[in-house]
């Protein structure tokens, strides 16, 4: 893994930007991994400002969300495809047929998990995908005691999580969904490049655990240390726990001019 402290979250989006940059400007149907939440945003918004001011382009790209809520409407607007659209998509070239999600409201959710796995293969699998962090160390909504070797599957999400989220209900707990269809840890180590963003002191427990700690399904990031390419952008807030900080940066610092993320 590279470890990246930055001062701040917008520099973490400029990198986290560059590596999207990259992915769709040398590939020529890049397939981008997103995730929600409110940690990508900025990277989201640095991307939006190159489509707009420099014309960076998303129409040959295809887009892939980690998970959706199920039991929830399609239009509900904290749905994660609505999400997504509101924040990002609608505001780049990204055609409508490049958007695809786990459909939640599906009344047959296994086959929805299924299907969407067969999306994921059926385009090769993913380039670059953007991940956060759960308070509880989880990717996607992968939650703590989730097999290291799952695919999208129905989970169900630790009340930890519905607290953290309640925020997009209007502050109420009952709103939120105790379901979701997410895809697995396995599903996300396929992806080619993998960026993960952490933001602020309420991460620097479990960045640390995932980055520094054993390997464990309790703590679902630390499964990143099995793939082989994986560029963690934090800030200095959520770096304070880290024993090895030092050495991270020390290593970017040096970091040869010929080599990128
Ligand atoms: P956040 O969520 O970006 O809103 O902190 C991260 C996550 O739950 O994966």
């Amino acid at each position: 893994m590279e470890i990246v402290i930055t001062e701040t979250p917008e520099v973490a989006a400029i990198l986290a930007a560059d590596i999207v940059e990259r992915a769709l400007t040398t590939i020529a149907t890049p397939v981008l991994g997103l995730a929600t939440g409110t940690t990508p945003l900025a990277t989201y918004r640095e991307l939006i400002s190159r489509h707009v001011e420099s014309g960076l382009s998303f129409v040959a790209a295809r887009v892939f969300l980690l998970d959706e809520y199920v039991g929830l409407p399609r239009d509900h607007p904290a749905a994660f495809r609505q999400v997504i659209a509101r924040e990002f998509t609608d505001h780049i070239d990204l055609p409508m047929t490049g958007l695809h999600s786990p459909d939640g409201p599906a009344a047959d959710i296994a086959g929805a998990a299924n299907d969407y796995e067969r999306a994921l293969a059926d385009v090769g699998g993913v380039d670059v995908q953007i991940l956060g962090i759960g308070s509880d160390g989880h990717i996607g909504f992968n939650e703590p005691s989730s097999s290291l070797g799952s695919r999208t599957r129905l989970k169900t999400l630790t009340s930890k999580t519905r607290i953290d989220n309640a925020r997009f209900f209007d502050d109420d707990i009952d709103q939120v969904p105790h379901h979701c269809l997410t895809q697995g840890i396995a599903t996300i180590l396929e992806a080619r490049h993998i960026v993960l963003l952490a933001f602020g002191e309420s991460k620097a427990c479990p960045l640390t655990r995932a980055v520094e700690g054993p390997i464990t399904a309790m703590v679902p990031a630390s499964a990143l240390q099995l793939h082989p390419h994986v560029t963690v952008l934090v800030d200095e807030a959520a770096a304070t726990e880290l024993s090895y900080a030092d050495y991270y940066r020390e290593t970017f610092e040096n970091k040869p001019h010929w080599q990128t993320f």
